[in-house]
């Protein structure tokens, strides 16, 4: 590895108070340069116990989507490189768009290049200086970003804490209310139901990043906002294609007439380039296979349910409900050496440190998913039982 570009720690924090300045609001944990060891220390193998991949329902190899992709490249006439801001409503990703937005019940969506832009694109487009964002402490980097590059007056709630959120309104005013529908180091569902209803109490616009319950969560995988009959109260929904989508894109749900307004007004939107048709056709074929995907839903829930209630009968607590499960060993020093231990009977997780996590909360999460067999879950158990000297 070349160190030379490596950020030294003053540079990244002289960066973050740069970004920082424009609120006096925020109490976020000051960016760390991420651990300069490799994050996973050995190479899975074939024969591993792989949990480091959020394609919760297994897809990323399925025949169909493969095919459909390599047919996209092989009869694609001409490859558009140019930003979306271009396309029209007949676009191939246009169509999609529309695809998409009948499959997440909503009048629209906007597929862009990746879940991280989908938030920051989106909060650059709703908010600006003196509005009044409401946003989880838990919540995505992206969104805290989108926030925090927006110049509005940045106010954060306790995870999940709906008593601490109407407190913050009352104080400070309605806003947007930013939250993700299933937190990505806790494993742990949004109290959605109660914050959506504080949000229609008090006037608020609510943005929900749908990113580990799409796919997952809904009848047909159309995320935890649609299979609470939340669709129309939730704004806007957000999502990460990286995970049960299996494809390197993001998403938004909007009303109509907000989304030449988003696309034609945030940065990720104008000034990088859309999607490639191959991709265009990637989103298309999982869509299809996720629809149909009743049994891997099925499969995720139950080994979730499984692995959570044994790891909790050894007696360690698990934080959250959902198909993330945070091992958490406590400080860095205590998550490399429970990601070790692992590795080292062929168990691959995937590590978490500062900035991902607080200091204190380092850990080794877990991520199931449907292919597990029967056999890899009782082997993941015996070695939890070996690990418990390393959690928290
Ligand atoms: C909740 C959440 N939102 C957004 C993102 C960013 O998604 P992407 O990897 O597509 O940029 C992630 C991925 O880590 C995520 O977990």
């Amino acid at each position: 590895m070349n160190f030379e570009n490596v950020h030294t720690i003053e540079d990244t924090e002289s960066a973050y108070k740069l970004l920082s300045k424009k609120s006096s609001y925020i109490e976020w944990q000051k960016f760390e340069v991420l651990n300069v060891l490799p994050l996973m220390k050995a190479s899975p193998r074939e024969d591993s116990v792989k949990l480091y991949s959020n394609d919760y329902l297994s897809l990323s190899q399925h025949p169909k989507i493969l095919a459909s992709q390599i047919q996209s490249i092989q009869h694609m006439n001409e490859e558009i490189m140019m930003s979306g801001v271009f396309l029209n409503n007949v676009s191939q990703q246009g169509q999609l768009e529309k695809k998409m937005a009948h499959f997440l019940k909503s009048e629209e969506t906007i597929l862009c290049q990746s879940g991280y832009f989908a938030n920051l694109g989106l909060i650059q487009a709703l908010a600006e200086p003196g509005m009044v964002i409401h946003i989880d402490e838990n919540a995505h980097c992206s969104l805290w970003e989108g926030a925090i590059r927006s110049g509005a007056r940045i106010f954060y709630f306790k995870h999940n804490d709906v008593s601490h959120l109407q407190k913050k309104i009352h104080q400070f005013g309605p806003g947007l209310i930013v939250i993700d529908s299933v937190y990505s180091t806790l494993g742990a569902q949004a109290r959605l139901e109660e914050i959506v209803e504080i949000g229609v109490q008090n006037n608020c616009i609510m943005v929900v990043d749908e990113s580990h319950s799409l796919g997952t969560h809904g009848s047909l995988g159309e995320g935890l906002v649609a299979e609470l009959g939340l669709e129309e109260k939730v704004h806007f929904r957000t999502a990460s294609l990286s995970k049960s989508f299996v494809c390197r894109a993001g998403i938004i749900t909007c009303l109509a007439k907000y989304k030449h307004y988003i696309t034609h007004s945030a940065s990720p939107f104008i000034f990088s380039s859309a999607l490639q048709a191959h991709e265009i056709a990637r989103i298309d074929a999982v869509l299809e296979e996720v629809k149909i995907a009743h049994e891997q839903r099925k499969l995720v829930k139950r080994n979730t349910h499984i692995i959570r209630k044994e790891i909790e009968g050894l007696g360690i607590h698990l934080l959250g409900s959902e198909q993330i499960i945070p091992l958490i060993a406590g400080t860095k020093e205590a998550a490399f050496m429970l990601r070790d231990f692992l590795e080292e009977r062929n168990v691959f997780g995937a590590i978490f440190i500062p900035p991902a996590t607080a200091k204190d909360h380092c850990m080794v999460r877990l991520s199931v998913h449907a292919a597990l067999k029967e056999s890899e879950i009782s082997y993941l158990l015996e070695v939890i039982k070996k690990a418990k000297k390393f959690l928290l």
